[in-house]
């Protein structure tokens, strides 16, 4: 405990990130490493995704997304995708009251038609019981994947297109950012990717095209308070550059350019 406060000391809370996405990756080899079965790695971790949820929360984070099943998970042995689906069902409706209490709204991204019935049930109660919730911003991904959601926006853009509502030469970053499931909501920030491995899997590629990228060998289910503090302090040592100079970012107070032209007369 002491130590979690220590480390929390040395965080600036005026430079906390506004958005961190999370790839919550490990909790099979977690299970694994105690022969337990998968499942109990899932299930272990949603105590971390409370944890995070919770201190995120209280940090005063305002978006909180976290990949939770992939568009390539479903390609998973049918036992555990099973599993999977029964745990998201019974957090959400274990977690609603909480969230309410603690002010935190759910958002939920992805084909979410895919999942069962039931599940969809439980989301969809956890999304209303939640929506008048003005602090953080939790961002569930259910069978979610980046380039679904391109190919999605791609159609959608099309057929206004097609209808003549849109002109090819009036597409820019914002209509196509405009049709993500995150539309209105500020890029990460933060991304991190717990257990290990190096990669994105599909998560937000368009999103965190200027992300800070966190990997960490710490399982899902070990992610506690003090590794996600090290992310954010990891996070604070970061030169937001944005494709300009070290010079030019450090002239003004802001990490990310707004005024170009003040900007470059400062060279
Ligand atoms: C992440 O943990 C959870 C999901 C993808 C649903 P994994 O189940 O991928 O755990 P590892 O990577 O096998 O350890
Ligand atoms: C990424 O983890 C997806 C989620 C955390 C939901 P995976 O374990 O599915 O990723 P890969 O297959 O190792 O890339
Ligand atoms: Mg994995």
């Amino acid at each position: 405990m002491n130590d979690k406060n220590n480390k929390i000391d040395l965080l600036d809370m005026t430079r906390l990130p506004e958005h961190v996405a999370i790839i919550m990756d490990g909790n099979g080899r977690w299970a694994r490493r105690r022969a337990m079965m998968r499942s109990e790695g899932h299930a272990e971790g949603v105590n971390s995704v409370n944890r995070i949820t919770r201190l995120s929360s209280d940090l005063g984070i305002k978006y909180l997304t976290l990949y939770a099943f992939s568009t390539e998970n479903w390609k998973r042995p049918q036992t555990e995708v099973d599993a999977l689906m029964h745990l998201i069902g019974w957090t959400i409706r274990k977690e609603t009251p909480d969230l309410v209490k603690n002010n935190v709204k759910i958002h939920l991204l992805g084909e979410i038609d895919r999942l069962p019935e039931s599940v969809r049930a439980d989301l969809e109660a956890g999304r209303h019981a939640t929506a008048g919730c003005t602090g953080l911003n939790l961002m569930i991904c259910l069978s979610y994947s980046s380039r679904w959601e391109l190919t999605n926006a791609a159609r959608k853009i099309a057929e206004k297109v097609k209808n003549s509502e849109l002109a090819p030469s009036q597409i820019t970053e914002e209509t196509i950012a405009s049709e993500l499931s995150t539309s209105g909501i500020p890029d990460p920030d933060l991304l991190i990717r717990t257990g290990g491995e190096h990669r994105i899997s599909n998560f937000l590629l368009w999103q965190c095209a200027y992300s800070e990228l966190y990997f960490t060998p710490v399982l899902w289910p070990d992610f506690d308070n003090e590794a996600f503090i090290d992310a954010l302090i990891d996070f604070q040592n970061r030169e937001r550059r944005f494709g300009m100079t070290s010079d030019q970012v450090s002239v003004g107070d802001k990490t990310e350019p707004t005024d170009i032209d003040s900007t470059l007369a400062q060279i």
